[in-house]
C-alpha cells in the first residue's frame, strides 16, 4: 500500500519551507479537482508556496500534473512555434507576428486568453471583427494549423483545466505574482497545446505582472528551465511596457492599428517588437539559420504584403468578415470622441500604464469581472510617447467613448493629465523597447 497523505499536514510542511514531493503534490492537486480537498486548504497551500518559493523539481511536478489534467496535443512537428506574452497595455503584437511567421513557413497554433484586469485578451480584441468564431473545436483548430498554418482559439476547458481552476483561486488570494505558479500556470497550457517550441515576451515595467528587470528575468529563467526540462525549444524577450505598445488601446482601435502594421503602416514600437518576435519564432522554427535570418524573413513578409494576406485568410477561415481589412468602419467604434489636452508644456515623462487599463475598463473596454461584457468600441488612442515634445493644450489623446459616459470621460481627463500621464521640464529618454534576450 502506497503512503497515506493528509492536507494538513502537506501545508504545514510546506509551510516550514520543507520541500514537497511529486506523489504529495499528485495528491493535493487530484483533490482539489475532484472537490475533495477544499478551496480554502489550496489557497493556504498556495500562499506558502507564494511566500516559501517553489523548487525546480516541485515545479515541475506541478507543471507536469496540470499539463495532463486535459487533453494533450501532439503536432508532432518541429515548425510548430507558439508565442505567449505576459500581458501589457495595447499590446496587439500577436496579430502581426502570427501572419508575419506563417508566411514565412512557421505554424502557430495561438490559444489565447480574454481581458482581465487591467490587461487586455486577444480573444476579444480579434473578436471586433465581426462574425470571428473564436469557439472552433479542438480538431478544427488543429486542422487548420497544419493545413494553414494559423489558427486562433479561445482558452478551452479541454485544455488544463486545472490551470482554469488555479488561477481563479489565486486571482482572489493575491498569489497571482508568485514566479513558480506563474510558470506552471503558463507552461501546463504551452505544453498542452504540443508546441515545439515557444517565444515568450516577458514585460517588464508599469502595465505589466513584473514591475523590475531582476522580476522579470527570474521568471523569464523559470521558464526556460522548465521548457528545458520538458524538451521544448524556447526563447525569452524582456520587453518594455512602461508605456502602451503602439497608439491604440481598445479592442477595435486595437485590430484596426494591427492591419495598418500588416499594410507596413504601424507605428514603430509595434512593428519593431513584432518583426523580433516573429524572427525568433521563423528561427526556432528552424525556418531561419539564425534569429537575425529570421528577423530578415520576418521584415520581408511584411512588406511585400504575404503577412497580410495570411491575416485575411485567417479571418476567412473562422467565419469573420475580411471585408474590415479594407474598410474598418464595418466594426463596432464609438461614437464620440474627445482629446484630451497637456495642461503644461515640456516632455512626457512617464506613465501610469496599468492605470491606463483600469481606465479602459471604466467605459468597458475590458473585464473587470469575468461575467463583464466588453464594448469592442471604446478606447483610447495616444498621440505621445515618452520622450516626445509637448505644447500646451496639445493633445495628448482621443478617449472614443458613447453617449452617456461624459461624466466617466470626466474624469478619465483628469485622472490622465494630473496623475497617469507625467510631463517635465527636462527631456527624458525613451525606454529601451527590448531589453534582454534569454535562451
Ligand atoms: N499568465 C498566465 O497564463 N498565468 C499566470 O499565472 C500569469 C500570467
Amino acid at each position: 500500500m502506497g503512503d497515506r497523505f493528509f492536507p494538513y499536514e502537506i501545508i504545514d510542511k510546506k509551510k516550514r519551507g520543507i520541500e514537497l514531493s511529486p506523489e504529495e503534490i499528485k495528491y493535493f492537486l487530484n483533490g482539489f479537482l475532484t472537490k475533495e480537498i477544499p478551496d480554502y486548504q489550496m489557497s493556504a497551500l498556495l500562499m506558502c508556496c507564494f511566500i516559501r518559493g517553489m523548487s525546480q523539481s516541485e515545479t515541475a511536478a506541478l507543471t507536469d500534473l496540470m499539463t495532463f489534467s486535459g487533453h494533450v496535443l501532439d503536432f508532432n512537428d518541429e515548425s510548430v512555434i507558439d508565442k505567449h506574452s505576459l500581458g501589457g497595455i495595447g499590446d496587439k503584437a500577436s496579430f502581426i507576428l502570427a501572419p508575419i511567421a506563417t508566411a514565412a513557413g512557421v505554424k502557430v497554433p495561438m490559444m489565447a486568453g480574454r481581458s482581465l484586469g487591467f490587461t487586455g485578451g486577444t480573444v476579444d480584441k480579434i473578436e471586433s471583427i465581426p462574425g470571428f468564431r473564436t469557439d472552433i473545436s479542438l480538431e478544427k483548430f488543429q486542422n487548420h494549423v497544419k493545413q494553414f498554418g494559423l489558427a486562433l482559439i479561445g482558452q478551452t476547458e479541454q485544455i488544463a483545466p486545472a490551470d482554469k481552476q488555479l488561477y481563479a483561486l489565486r486571482d482572489v488570494t493575491a498569489t497571482i505574482d508568485s514566479i513558480p505558479l506563474i510558470t506552471a500556470s503558463i507552461m501546463s497550457k504551452k505544453l498542452a497545446e504540443g508546441a515545439a517550441g515557444i517565444v515568450m515576451d516577458v514585460k517588464v515595467g508599469s502595465g505589466a505582472f513584473m514591475k523590475t528587470k531582476k522580476e522579470a528575468r527570474l521568471v523569464a529563467k523559470s521558464l526556460l528551465q522548465t521548457a528545458k526540462r520538458f524538451n521544448r525549444k524556447m526563447t525569452a524577450l524582456i520587453t518594455d511596457m512602461n508605456q502602451p505598445l503602439g497608439f491604440a488601446v481598445g479592442n477595435t482601435l486595437e485590430i484596426i492599428e494591427s492591419i495598418e502594421t500588416l499594410k507596413g503602416r504601424g507605428p514603430k514600437d509595434l512593428q519593431k517588437l513584432s518583426v523580433e518576435l516573429a524572427g525568433h519564432m521563423i528561427h526556432l522554427a528552424g525556418k531561419a539559420s539564425t534569429p537575425a535570418k529570421g528577423i530578415t524573413k520576418a521584415k520581408e513578409v511584411l512588406k511585400n504584403g504575404k503577412a497580410l494576406e495570411v491575416f485575411r485568410k485567417l479571418i476567412i477561415n473562422q467565419d469573420g468578415n475580411e471585408k474590415v481589412i479594407g474598410d474598418y468602419s464595418l466594426m463596432k467604434l464609438a461614437s464620440q470622441k474627445i482629446d484630451i489636452l497637456s495642461k503644461e508644456a515640456g516632455y512626457v515623462k512617464s506613465f501610469k500604464n496599468e492605470h491606463v487599463g483600469h481606465l479602459l475598463n471604466d467605459l468597458g473596454g475590458g473585464r473587470k469581472m469575468k461575467k463583464n461584457e466588453i464594448d469592442h468600441g471604446v478606447g483610447f488612442y495616444f498621440h505621445k510617447k515618452i520622450g516626445d515634445k509637448v505644447k500646451k493644450d496639445e493633445a495628448l489623446l482621443t478617449v472614443y467613448f458613447n453617449k452617456g459616459q461624459e461624466s466617466i470621460v470626466e474624469s478619465i481627463k483628469n485622472q490622465f493629465i494630473n496623475d497617469i500621464i507625467k510631463i517635465s521640464k527636462t527631456k527624458t529618454d525613451a525606454p529601451d523597447l527590448i531589453y534582454e534576450i534569454l535562451t
